[in-house]
């Protein structure tokens, strides 16, 4: 059974974090996704919402044989992972520049817990631009998101827009 944690702000969901789990349910009988609980940053979504709109994307993909649960974290992922019984961390490298940071905190995450390995995937290249931060700027100036986020994940944007 191999177990892999696939952390992040998930603030929203794209079709980019999508299709890096496609990939991974390639590899692993288990992912769990994994949005990390941060009380420094004042996301678009809450956990619930993020939590909520994941649980429902996850059934549009090809998950082939493998498991996928969504969860949260507060501290380090590696003490996180260790508590899943996790063997990997899963990290989408969109292009050279995402690597010095992810190289770093995979190095930093391998020091603190030795046992866990960092897995690099590449998406398709049609998403090697898209980011939750760009999503949410596009979307706030009016863009099309169309491709860029699930069906489901833009309309959640536009009702919370209303709400405010
Ligand atoms: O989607 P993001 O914001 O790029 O994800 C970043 C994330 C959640 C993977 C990273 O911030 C993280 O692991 N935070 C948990 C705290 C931690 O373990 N810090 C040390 C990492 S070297």
């Amino acid at each position: 059974m191999r177990r892999a944690i696939y952390p992040g702000s998930f603030d929203p969901v794209t079709n980019g974090h999508l299709d890096i789990i496609e990939r991974g349910c390639k590899l692993f009988d288990e992912i769990i996704i994994s949005i990390l609980v941060n009380p420094d940053k004042r996301p678009f979504f809450s956990i619930e919402e993020r939590r909520d709109m994941l649980d429902n994307v996850l059934k549009t993909i090809e998950q082939r044989n493998c498991l996928l649960r969504v969860d949260d974290f507060e501290g380090l992922l590696v003490h996180y992972a260790l508590a899943q019984e996790a063997h990997a961390i899963v990290r989408g490298i969109r292009a050279i520049s995402d690597y010095e940071y992810e190289l770093q905190m995979a190095l930093m995450n391998r020091r603190l817990e030795p046992s866990i390995e960092t897995v690099f995937m590449m998406p398709a290249e049609t998403y090697s631009y898209v980011s939750s931060r760009l999503v949410k700027e596009v979307f706030q100036l009016g863009g099309e998101l169309k491709g860029l986020v699930p069906p489901l994940v833009e309309e959640r944007m536009k009702q919370k827009v209303k709400e405010s």
